[in-house]
């Protein structure tokens, strides 16, 4: 992951730099950095808050016009102060961390790897190294193949490299310019007016209100940013034009405006979300999912699901509906398995990639790992309509959650759900498996989401009560049957996530075939049991606990006779919603990890060890 900004211009650049990177911050923040060049190459470096670099900067004056800077994701090395970017190489034989000035400073998002085998041989020639990371390696790299030109070094480095990144990278003897390089991670160029100023960024969002020029820079792409003037050169070393467009970014500092963390304030923004999600949707067509979608949905047979985390649930949800309502075989795959498995192609099977960055590394590769196998029916449900993912696939639907600031998914994966119903609804209409009357109902049932969304998001205060008893637990099983399993995974997710309570989640009915043995009068044991075809089935799973002495929170419906007593408590959902229902059994577990991680008083908008945006494998 890791978050990317550099630039050349005439004025101070730092506040510029910083800005940006606190509007990264979603990509990594275990630390942070600023380099800039001016009469030689000065930095601050620090694993608190990028808040706390502005402050530091502030406080050593730093300023240039030549810079770059970075936010961290631990990936080689403790999040230390000694591995946090801009990484220095001041030449063979001396150690960058006992002289405040190096001649190359260099930003890098993504994995080196054979970083190792480079170390090895810098080492040889006298470089000292003074982190553990794959980055100062490259530091190393360009410095050893530094002739005068910059951009010849890196060039010539990069040959060198195997694995992924994004580089930013400036040379002391030569103030007003940056190179960078993209494989594998993204990276864009930011133009301002007449090339007066050039930038770097990992996201166009990193240089909302700076500039809305912006380049999307290819796989394999080398810059040259100097003061007026810049060139790309694609993966075959050949000089090419990127098209520079307009690119309205929101710059993520959305007011918390009542809420007291983004994640609640998301939680909250889901009948807005859904609603808007569905706004062009006056019938089920195919062309809501892009132009030739009629044409693709009407020669697939199956449909192959690849995501991670909780777009992975999404995508599971999902499944129950394509394969009950469309009457399609469908497969979902957690997109870092997929990518390396052996696995039979068929060229009539639309991939689905289920992505809210539309930058996940693992997602993006499975998708390229599906088209390299021949399959080129590619969608994908995805919340960023500039993002790599809507780039590479051919068929898309955009979900407008808005941009989602916690690192916990809430209002991505409800609007993922309204996109993957919608496309079950698009199947099943065109392989005439859906009546006009069901076209309706199913219809109806959806625009009558956000209301019902609302009326769930008024159960907080029976949360809360509930939270209370979770704060003081470690470990918690969720439980779910059919449609809600996927449900129970996601709440189970939310839990560990921002709380760090132990929490998993099965299909009640494996429950006897181990899990059970988990089950004490410790062990709180949440259950989502709508009154559905397996609610029966789902109360001799409940009894199956409580005969152990396990706790229940039981998720019911209005209409599911399960009462409070001794060791069982009830929140009963507003109405019985059908196939929709996984919608709104989510929120409640959304707002019980939510309010648990309150009163743990942990970082709920930033866990520990977990970023937004997962942009390395
Ligand atoms: O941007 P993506 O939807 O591709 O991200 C996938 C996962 O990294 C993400 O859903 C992650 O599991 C969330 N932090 C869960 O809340």
């Amino acid at each position: 992951m890791c978050g990317i900004v550099g630039a050349v211009s005439t004025r101070n650049i730092v506040p510029i730099l910083v800005q940006g990177l606190q509007r990264l911050e979603y990509r990594g923040y275990d630390s942070c950095g600023v380099a800039v060049n001016v009469q030689g190459l000065k930095r601050a470096r620090s694993t608190a808050r990028v808040a706390e670099l502005m402050a530091q900067v502030d406080a050593e004056q730093l300023g240039g016009s030549t810079g770059i800077a970075h936010t961290r994701w631990a990936t080689h090395g403790a999040p230390v102060v000694h591995n946090a970017h801009p990484h220095f190489s001041h030449g063979p034989g001396r150690e960058a961390n006992q002289i405040s000035k190096g001649r190359i400073a260099l930003v890098h998002n993504g994995i080196i790897e054979n970083h190792d085998d480079l170390r090895a041989a810098l080492q040889t020639q006298g470089y000292v190294f003074s982190s553990q990371t794959d980055t100062e390696v490259i530091a190393h790299l360009i410095d050893s193949l530094y002739q005068g030109d910059l951009f010849a070094a890196v060039k010539q480095a990069l040959g060198q490299l195997h694995g992924a990144y994004a580089l930013a990278v400036i040379c002391a003897d030569e103030p007003q310019r940056v190179v960078g390089a993209r494989a594998g991670s993204p990276l864009i160029l930011g133009v301002g007016k007449d090339a007066s100023e050039l930038f770097l960024a990992s996201d166009a969002m990193a240089l909302a209100g700076v500039t809305d020029q912006i380049a999307y820079l290819e796989e394999g792409d080398l810059v040259d940013l100097q003061l007026g003037h810049y060139q790309v050169l694609n993966k075959a070393q050949q000089a090419v034009t990127r098209e520079v467009k307009t690119v309205l970014v929101h710059s993520g500092a959305a007011e918390l405006g009542p809420y007291q963390h983004y994640m609640q304030k998301e939680i909250f923004e889901q009948p807005r979300a859904i609603a808007d999600t569905l706004e062009g949707v006056l019938g089920i067509a195919p062309a809501l999912f892009g132009q030739g979608a009629q044409a693709v949905f009407e020669q697939i047979d199956s449909v192959l699901i690849l995501a991670c985390g909780t777009s992975y649930y999404s995508g599971c949800t999902a499944k129950y509906w394509l394969e009950g309502i469309a009457k399609m075989p469908t497969q979902v795959e957690i997109a870092s398995e997929y990518r390396y498995r052996d696995s039979v192609p068929n060229p009539r099977t639309l991939v689905v990639t289920i992505t809210q960055s539309g930058e996940t590394a693992d997602t993006l590769a499975a998708l390229r790992h599906a088209q390299s196998l021949g399959m080129a029916h590619t969608l994908t449900i995805c919340n960023v309509a500039t993002s790599a993912m809507v780039r590479e696939c051919a068929l898309a639907y955009i979900t407008r959650a808005g941009v989602e600031i916690g690192v916990a998914s809430t209002k991505a994966f409800t609007t993922q759900l309204a996109g993957l119903f919608l496309l079950t609804l698009v199947l099943a209409k065109i392989k005439d498996r859906l009546s006009a009357a069901q076209e309706m109902e199913h219809l109806k049932a959806m625009r009558h989401l956000p209301a019902a969304l609302s009326a769930v998001l008024a159960l907080e205060p029976q949360i809360i009560s509930w939270s209370q008893d979770f704060a003081a637990k470690e470990n918690a099983l969720f439980l779910g049957r059919g449609l809600h399993f996927p449900v129970a995974l996601e709440g189970a997710l939310k839990l560990k996530e921002i709380t760090y309570i132990h929490a998993e989640a099965y299909a009640a009915g494996e429950l006897k075939h181990g899990p059970l043995a988990l089950v004490t009068d410790a062990m709180p044991v949440v259950t989502v049991a709508p009154n559905d075809a397996l609610l029966e089935k789902l109360k001799s799973n409940m009894q199956e606990v409580r005969a152990r002495g396990g706790l229940l929170y039981v998720l019911a419906d209005a209409d599911t006779r399960i009462e409070s007593s001794e060791g069982v408590r009830v929140i009963r959902m507003p109405e019985h919603y059908g196939a929709l229902s996984p919608l709104l059994h989510v929120v409640p577990l959304q707002l019980l990890a939510y309010h648990t991680a309150c009163a743990r008083g942990t970082d709920v908008d930033k866990p520990r060890n977990l970023a937004k945006s997962v942009t390395v494998e």
